[in-house]
């Protein structure tokens, strides 16, 4: 095991520590108390575990959490009712709707409804063409954890080679637009890419967000690249147990690079430590 191991649990623990320290000053200074209101339609397991540990984090930083459960057959205009009333709410500084919607509500007619200065996920038409011309703008939680880790751990990333595996909304696009922000040379690699493998052994960071499990082998990795698995996939684990592993296989991953996130403890954290930091600046923002 060479790789250095990026400790995504400890470093989202100093950013909570350092959002806790501005909303004191927010509500000691000026009266103000960072609201973040959380939208969950439907039962889906997963997202409700997502959704209470957002909640808990919000309070443990000071913030004001608002949980709006709904039930899985609300209907668009309902849900675009409570968007739109959360949307003139003064005390809600942030609103994220949880994704995946059930199938019957259109998605994107969902975010788009949000106030583009409270979209604190960054999914808002306004904030993605923000983000791709370099303005302003709400960037998405994983994708920017992902972007402090190798900050973090590499100073500058100026002329590196990176290979984001995955090209979806959340994660792979923004990853991308971000990486290029800080003059990467950016592959953006999906499922009809010839060659994969020797796509990703170029690569000084590797971005995995496939949703695959352990679907990148230490061998596709060059020595001493960074590794950054945004994967959390539930897999069996025998005795009718489950673990969670990343879309890379992490062990003959950490052979080869030469530092990596590990799943758990490694993006996960930094999303919802993102999420409350959004927030936080929302809150500023929209208080001048
Ligand atoms: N579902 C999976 N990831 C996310 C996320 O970052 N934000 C929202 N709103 N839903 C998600």
């Amino acid at each position: 095991m060479g790789a250095q191991i990026i400790d995504g649990k400890a470093f989202a623990a100093k950013v909570r520590g350092q959002v806790a320290d501005h909303v004191a000053r927010l509500k000691s200074d000026h009266g103000i108390t960072p609201g973040l209101a959380v939208v969950l339609v439907g039962e889906d397991p997963a997202s409700q575990v997502y959704v209470r540990s957002k909640g808990k984090m919000t309070v443990e930083v000071g913030m004001n959490s608002y949980e709006h459960k709904l039930d899985p057959d609300t209907s668009e205009a309902d849900l675009l009712a409570l968007i739109a009333q959360l949307n003139t709410d003064p005390e809600v500084h942030g609103i994220l709707v949880q994704l995946p919607l059930p199938k019957h509500l259109d998605e994107d007619l969902v975010i788009n409804s949000i106030d583009p200065a409270k979209d604190v996920d960054g999914f808002h038409i306004s904030n993605v063409g923000l983000l791709g011309t370099g303005q302003k703008s709400m960037v998405p939680c994983t994708p920017l954890g992902c972007l402090m880790m190798l900050r973090e751990y590499h100073g500058s990333l100026s002329g590196m080679d990176a290979v984001v595996i995955g090209r979806s909304n959340i994660v792979g696009k923004p990853m991308a637009q971000l990486l290029l922000g800080d003059s990467c040379t950016v592959t953006i690699a999906h499922s009809r890419t010839r060659d994969l493998p020797d796509v990703v052994r170029r690569a000084d960071i590797v971005v995995a967000a496939v949703g695959r499990p352990e679907m990148v082998p230490g061998d596709w990795i060059k020595p001493g690249a960074t590794v950054i698995d945004v994967g959390i996939n539930r897999v069996d684990a025998g005795e009718s147990k489950t673990r969670l592993v990343g879309d890379c296989d992490y062990d003959s991953c950490a052979e080869v690079a030469g530092a990596i996130t590990p799943v758990p403890g490694g993006v996960g954290p930094m999303t919802i430590a993102c999420l409350l930091a959004n927030t936080v600046t929302a809150c500023c923002r929209a208080n001048g």
